[in-house]
């Protein structure tokens, strides 16, 4: 049994303009998380720069640091309760990550499929950051000691490997339980997010149809055109969940209603089963509009101001370095860095 104090630590990358899927995700669940739980959220930025060619963009990852920043607060972490920050503003993200480095086997590594689908053919002209991307992620959370770790499935390998970098540093250095088993929480099937045009294929923001998507950023109109543009099929809503079989464009679209609405989708189908799609999607439209047009003119307003945005950061990451500063310094202690 762990004796380490449940710590939430969650993040992401800063990179295109975020969507409804990362809303319902991961936002909407770590606002919830919030209250339950001590809570640190970081924008990703050292991982941003494993984006293919991504430090040639200084200007974009600044830009997105700033907006993914706003869309934390926007959607309703409270900065003066959790801290927000990005992670190059704490420098013991990459002292522990170099550490893990020298634990982590390549062999290990090489199993990820993340990099695997994004090194593609040519691995040997990707870059070492992005082979060692997850070995940055495990440091991200261990060096706070986190035991809970909020992320979609698509990252539940990458939890698995923090979890074994984190034991066998246990065992090597002969440091019993010094850092924890880092849980995945894996928020439920009703909040992955398919695309709009294509219910067999995650809401993305590199998709190049914008219409597969509804951004945080977009317009009500915006929002209301796409959501009444989604692929459906020309048949009623089904009466269960049993009638989602072989119609994923309906499965996802009720499965967004309810997580809007704090529902069941067994709940939204008792009241649109038997319906037409015109009308469903009329009332998904009000429906996404009122939830997520409010975050996109908060996000407005506070970009607005970068420099309070900036303020935040900065503040942020003052407190998670008040964290990650003791267990550093423990930490270089038991692999014998004079000190
Ligand atoms: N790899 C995560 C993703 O792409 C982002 C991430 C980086 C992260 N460090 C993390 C998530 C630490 C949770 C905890 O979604």
């Amino acid at each position: 049994m762990t004796t380490h104090k449940q710590l939430v630590l969650s993040g992401m990358q800063p990179t295109n303009t975020l969507h409804l899927g990362n809303y319902l995700g991961a936002l909407k669940n770590w606002v919830r998380m919030q209250s339950e739980m001590p809570c640190l959220f970081c924008v990703v930025d050292m991982h941003a720069l494993t984006q293919e060619s991504g430090y040639a963009k200084a200007d974009d990852v600044r830009r997105a640091t700033r907006e993914v920043t706003a869309a934390y607060i926007a959607a309703g972490v409270d900065p003066a309760r959790t801290p927000i920050f990005n992670q190059s503003q704490v420098a013991e993200h990459g002292e522990l990550a170099w550490i893990f480095n020298c634990v982590a086997r390549l062999g290990w590594l090489d199993r990820m499929t993340q990099f695997k689908e994004k090194s593609g053919k040519h691995k040997e002209r990707s870059s070492v950051g992005l082979y060692t991307y997850p070995v940055l992620m495990a440091a991200d959370i261990l060096v706070y000691r986190a035991t809970h770790v909020p992320v979609g499935e698509d990252q539940k390998q990458h939890l698995e490997l923090a979890r074994d970098i984190a034991q066998k540093f246990n065992n090597d250095f002969g440091v019993e339980d010094f850092f924890p088993q880092p849980e995945p929480v894996i928020t439920g099937p009703a909040t992955r997010v398919m695309s709009l045009r294509d219910g067999a294929k995650k809401m993305s923001k590199t998709d190049e149809s914008d219409n597969s998507r509804i951004n945080l950023t977009d317009s009500a109109d915006t929002i209301a055109q796409k959501i009444r543009k989604a692929k459906t099929d020309p048949n009623p809503l089904p009466e269960d969940k049993k009638g989602f079989e072989g119609r994923p464009e309906a499965e996802n679209l009720v499965n967004i209603y309810a997580a809007l609405a704090d529902t069941t989708p067994d709940a939204v189908l008792g009241e649109y089963g038997g319906k037409q799609f015109s009308e469903f999607k009329n009332a998904l439209a009000e429906l996404t509009v009122a939830r997520i047009a409010p975050i996109a003119d908060e996000m407005r307003r506070l970009l607005a101001d970068e420099a309070e945005i900036d303020r935040i950061l900065k503040d942020g990451a003052q407190k998670a370095r008040a964290i990650a500063a003791p267990i550093i310094a423990e930490t270089k202690k038991v692999v014998g860095f004079v000190g």
